[in-house]
């Protein structure tokens, strides 16, 4: 793991949803729409291909709003999820005899759902320090033959930009997050390798890197993240608030023209018994 992003001494103490992103705050809930919207598409197409469908025991981990949670029950039909979240407020009234929703740490090694023949976690573990021993267990509870798909964020920084007001919100934003809770994407681009090392089969990857537009739902979603983070954005030195007000009015106008973060999409399978 990159200990030293931004600069940081260590891992960050902070917790996803006590010391950021806490679910209880005005619009949560539709800012983690806001990215749910533009990607669900791609991981729905992704799961198709994978063969979900009918029959299958599901676990959505760190289920969020729930919008993948309901799609495998409602569109792919499958025969039961799981949703797991740490905070289950914005799944209340998605519970159903299909839909069993289940407050849990992920972190907490005592929590054991059962067995699936699909596991999926988008944005999750990207935000927990201990995610290398989380894939571990997650692949744990895989039925032969069951698939483990990890989506989580990438960027692909134009590297000749080092001063725009985008650019250094962006890498204050990665900087705070790290020192903040522990939020670490460098290593995404090695989950395909990491599936494999849990002895999964079929590991096969995407990348999915949205341009962000004005108006359009990742450019909300950025901005409600800048807007929740300004303190601690403030607080790494990389920006003060001039220069977070310059990125938000960028995020609002017609001349934004960016390839935003985006997300990295691996996927593999326990041997069939
Ligand atoms: C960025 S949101 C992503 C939500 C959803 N997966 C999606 O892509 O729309 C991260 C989710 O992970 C949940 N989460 C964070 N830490 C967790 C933990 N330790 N255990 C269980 N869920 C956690 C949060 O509550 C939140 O719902």
């Amino acid at each position: 793991m990159a200990a030293s992003r931004g600069g940081s001494e260590g891992p960050a103490e902070g917790r996803y949803g006590e010391d950021l992103f806490e679910p209880e705050r005005a619009g949560e809930a539709a800012r983690i729409d806001a990215a749910a919207l533009v990607y669900d598409p791609v991981t729905t197409r992704r799961l198709r291909a994978l063969g979900v469908g009918p029959g299958l025991r599901c676990l959505e981990v760190g289920a969020g709003t729930g919008t993948v949670a309901r799609w495998l029950v409602e569109e792919a039909g499958v025969e039961e999820v799981v949703a797991l979240d740490r905070d289950t407020g914005a799944l209340a009234g998605l519970a159903g005899p299909r839909l069993r929703v289940v407050v849990a740490d992920l972190t907490d090694e005592r929590v054991r759902p059962g067995s699936f023949d699909l596991i999926h976690a988008r944005f999750v573990l990207m935000h927990l320090a201990e995610r290398r021993r989380i894939v571990s267990r997650l692949a744990g509870w895989l039925n032969p033959g069951g698939w483990l798909v990890l989506g989580d964020a990438v960027e692909l920084p134009d590297v000749l930009d080092a001063s725009s007001a985008y650019r250094r919100t962006m890498d204050a934003m990665w900087q705070a997050l790290w020192a903040t809770i522990g939020t670490d994407i460098s290593g995404v681009p090695a989950y395909p390798h990491v599936l494999r090392e849990e002895g999964l089969r079929d590991v096969g990857a995407e990348l999915h890197c949205p341009p962000l537009a004005a108006g359009e739902p990742l450019a909300r979603f950025w901005s409600e993240t800048w807007s929740r983070m300004r303190p601690e954005l403030v607080a790494t030195g990389r920006v003060d608030d001039e220069v977070v007000d310059e990125a938000l009015a960028y995020l609002a106008s017609p001349r934004l023209a960016e390839l935003g973060p985006g997300m990295a999409m691996a996927w593999g399978r326990r041997p069939p018994g």
